[in-house]
């Protein structure tokens, strides 16, 4: 083995912060260089990742609608290669579910050349609703975390064997619905954030920062592209000029909010 990864999808950081405490941790117990192969923004989506037998690699991407990242899958089912690295798959969730989302990841990595030997799904802060895990990861997470990271470079370092199967319909069966506050479908696929000019600096994060490439740097009131509601331009705008005020969305987050508050648990699998 020559060298640990944590390669991810992170919009808002939350699947940073879990992936890296936990490749970390196996870097540690294995002696060996730990590096971060981040393809959340479109540049680093360009060509193929590819990876080799000497790699142990934490692939990790968060849960929307109980799945993959729905504009992501088709990167990783046909550029992010194993060749033979070992691979713990790793998917955060917002304090709901993950519902086929491990599943998904695990069959994709499996698929794709890894020899999947671990899996992880994380509760983590919800990025549209943060009432739901707030904070989380937390300390208690990146113990957990930092734990599964040793534990799956031990099993790298006895050449363990590959994990059968991990939770959820194999192949994913659908999308999760989301629901308003009164229980019927919301449907707010294509709302985009709105941009208070007043606040606004023309600082061009929104569009640094938006995984899909889809805020015009030249005016950042207009979406050029898909969103896909990650938060990530809402949360980084440094004047808090870009929200969401579809009320479908709204009164989606309200429905998790009033029942997703308790604590989920993340589940490991070795
Ligand atoms: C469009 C969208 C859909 C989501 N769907 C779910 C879901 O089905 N279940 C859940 O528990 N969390 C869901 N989440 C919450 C994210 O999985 C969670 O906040 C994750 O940590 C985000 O990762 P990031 O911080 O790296 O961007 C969703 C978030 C977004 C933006």
């Amino acid at each position: 083995m020559e060298r640990v990864c944590a390669a991810y999808f992170s919009p808002c950081g939350n699947v940073k912060a879990a992936a890296e405490a936990a490749g970390r941790a196996a870097a540690d117990v294995l002696g060996l260089p730990f590096e971060s192969v981040d393809f959340t923004l479109p540049g680093a989506r360009t060509g193929d990742i590819a990876f080799g037998p000497g790699d142990v690699v934490i692939l990790a991407t968060p849960v929307y609608a109980g799945r993959v990242p729905n504009k992501l899958m088709p990167f990783i089912r046909d550029h992010i290669r194993g060749n033979g690295a070992l691979c713990g798959a790793a998917v955060c969730f917002g304090n709901r579910a993950f519902d086929d989302a491990l599943a998904e990841l695990y069959m994709l990595a499996r698929d794709n050349g890894f020899t999947v030997i671990g899996a992880a799904a994380i509760a983590t802060e919800h990025s549209f609703a943060p009432a739901l895990g707030t904070g989380r990861p937390d300390e208690a997470d990146l113990a957990a975390l930092r734990e599964f990271g040793e534990a799956l470079a031990k099993k790298a370092q006895k050449n363990g064997p590959a994990l059968k199967t991990v939770p959820g319909a194999m192949p994913p069966e659908k999308y999760y619905t989301p629901l308003r506050a009164d229980g019927t479908p919301a449907r707010f696929l294509k709302a985009v954030p709105k941009t208070d000019m007043e606040k606004c600096t023309r600082c061009g994060t929104c569009a640094r920062v938006c995984p899909m490439g889809s805020v015009d740097p030249a005016d950042p009131a207009v979406t050029t592209g898909v969103c896909i509601k990650c938060q990530a331009c809402i949360r980084l705008c440094p004047t808090g000029a870009r929200t969401f005020d579809d009320g479908d969305f709204l009164s989606h987050r309200a429905m998790l909010e009033a029942n997703y508050a308790r604590r989920a648990e993340s589940a490991f699998f070795l």
